[in-house]
C-alpha cells in the first residue's frame, strides 16, 4: 500500500505558538507510520516555514532549512528557499496553527490556490469563525441564542468616548465582557465589574484589534461540544471546564494546573441534547468543515444556554478538550486523525468536480 504523504504545519506567529507545537507533537505520535509519511513544517516567530527533520517529533524550537509551497495548482510539493528544488511531496496538509495567519482563512486561501487538500474549514468558514463580531451577526440571523452585545470600533471611541460609554451603559449592565473581535486564548479580554474600569478595559482591548465585542456578562459555566464532519456534521458529548479564576482567562488556560475538564459535562439530559443540536447548527451557520469546537456559556442558576463562540482550530494536544470529547464519544485519538484526513480528501475531491469553465452548447 502506498502511504499517504501528510504535512503537519505548526508553530506560527501568535501567543499560541508553543501550544501549537504541543498539538503537533501529539498528532505526530498518533499518526500511524504504516499508513502515513509525515513531513513536519514549523512556522517560526518570523513567519518563515522550516522543514524539520523527518521521523522524529517536532522540536520545541523551530529550526531547519526554509521551504515554501508554490501556488501552482496541483504541484503539491514543498520547495527549498530558492524556490526551485522540490524537497517533499504532499497529498494532504494538516494545519495546526492557531490564531492570525493560521485559522483565519489566510493560510486556507494559499492552500486553495495551490490546490492542496487540507484538514478543517475553508477560507470563509475560518474567517467567519475567527471574527467574533461577524460570527454573532450570522448566529443571530440563524436564530441561535446570543447574549446581548454591542460592537465598538476604535474610531467610535476616538470620536466621542462619552457617547460610546453611554451607549454601552444604556444597553448592558455590569459585569460586562470586553473582547477584541479577532483574538483567542482570552488575550485582551476583560471582565468589567465597575463603571470606572470600563474605559481602561476598552482601551486595553483595542491594543489587540480595532473592533471589539462588548457583551453582557453572566455567572456562567464554560461548556464545549466538539464537531466532526463536512456534511453531515456530528457532535460529541459536551464537556465542562472548571477553573478557580473569575472566568476562563489566559492563566486558567495555560498556566494554572488546577483547571479541570469534566467529561461529560454535568448538565441535565435535556440540556446535553440541546447543546449538541445548537453546536451542529452554529457550526453549519458559520460554514464549518472538518473539525471545530462550539463553546457555550451555561447560566449557573437556570442552565439556560448561550452560544459563546465557534473555534475552527481547537487545541489538539492529547489532553485538550477536542480529542478528549471524541475519545469519550467513542472515537480514539488516532482514529479521529484518520477521519479528519479522510474528510479533507473527500471535500477536495468534491470540489475538484466543479466546473471551472462555462461551456455553452
Ligand atoms: N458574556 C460572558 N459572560 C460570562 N463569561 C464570559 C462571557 N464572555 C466570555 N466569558 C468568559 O471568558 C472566556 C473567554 O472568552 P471567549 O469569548 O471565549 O474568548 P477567547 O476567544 O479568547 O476564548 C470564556 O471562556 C468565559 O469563561
Ligand atoms: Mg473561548
Amino acid at each position: 500500500m502506498t502511504k499517504l504523504r501528510v504535512a503537519l504545519l505548526y508553530g506560527g506567529r501568535s501567543v499560541e505558538h508553543e501550544v501549537s507545537i504541543s498539538s503537533a507533537t501529539s498528532i505526530f505520535r498518533a499518526l500511524d507510520p504504516s499508513r502515513y509519511d509525515v513531513s513536519l513544517i514549523g512556522v517560526d516567530h518570523d513567519g518563515r516555514w522550516r522543514l524539520a527533520p523527518a521521523g522524529r517529533p517536532p522540536a520545541a524550537k523551530i529550526e531547519g532549512p526554509e521551504v515554501s509551497v508554490p501556488v501552482t495548482p496541483g504541484v503539491r510539493s514543498l520547495v527549498d528557499g530558492a524556490g526551485n528544488v522540490a524537497v517533499a511531496e504532499l497529498d494532504v496538509l494538516f494545519p495546526i496553527i492557531h490564531g492570525r495567519g493560521g485559522e483565519d482563512g489566510m493560510l486556507q486561501g494559499l492552500l486553495d490556490l495551490a490546490e492542496i487538500p487540507y484538514v478543517g474549514s475553508g477560507v470563509l468558514g475560518s474567517a467567519l469563525q475567527m471574527d467574533k463580531e461577524v460570527s454573532k451577526r450570522v448566529l443571530e440571523q440563524a436564530g441561535l441564542p446570543q447574549l446581548p452585545h454591542l460592537c465598538v470600533k476604535r474610531s467610535e471611541l476616538a470620536r466621542d468616548a462619552d457617547a460610546c460609554l453611554r451607549r454601552i451603559r444604556d444597553t448592558l449592565g455590569f459585569p460586562i465582557f470586553v473582547k477584541p473581535a479577532n483574538g483567542g486564548s482570552s488575550v485582551g479580554i476583560h471582565r468589567v465589574a465597575t463603571d470606572a474600569s470600563l474605559l481602561p478595559a476598552l482601551r486595553d482591548a483595542l491594543r489587540y484589534d480595532v473592533k471589539l465585542v462588548v457583551e453582557q456578562g453572566i455567572a456562567a459555566r464554560d461548556v464545549e461540544v466538539a464537531l466532526l464532519g463536512n456534511d453531515p456534521i456530528e457532535a460529541s458529548i459536551a464537556g465542562e471546564i472548571r477553573t478557580k479564576h473569575d472566568f476562563y482567562d489566559y492563566e486558567a488556560k495555560y498556566v494554572d494546573e488546577a483547571t479541570e475538564l469534566l467529561v461529560p459535562a454535568p448538565v441535565s439530559d435535556a440540556t446535553a441534547e440541546q447543546l449538541r443540536d445548537l453546536a451542529i447548527r452554529s457550526f453549519a451557520a458559520l460554514e464549518g468543515r472538518g473539525l471545530g469546537r462550539v463553546d457555550f456559556l451555561v447560566d449557573r442558576s437556570d442552565e439556560s444556554v448561550w452560544v459563546n463562540e465557534v473555534n475552527s482550530l481547537p487545541g489538539f494536544t492529547d489532553v485538550s478538550m477536542y480529542p478528549r470529547l471524541w475519545e469519550a464519544t467513542g472515537l480514539p485519538y488516532p482514529a479521529l486523525l484518520d477521519r479528519l484526513i479522510e474528510l479533507a480528501l473527500e471535500d477536495h475531491r468534491e470540489r475538484a468536480k466543479l466546473e471551472t469553465q462555462f461551456k455553452t452548447s
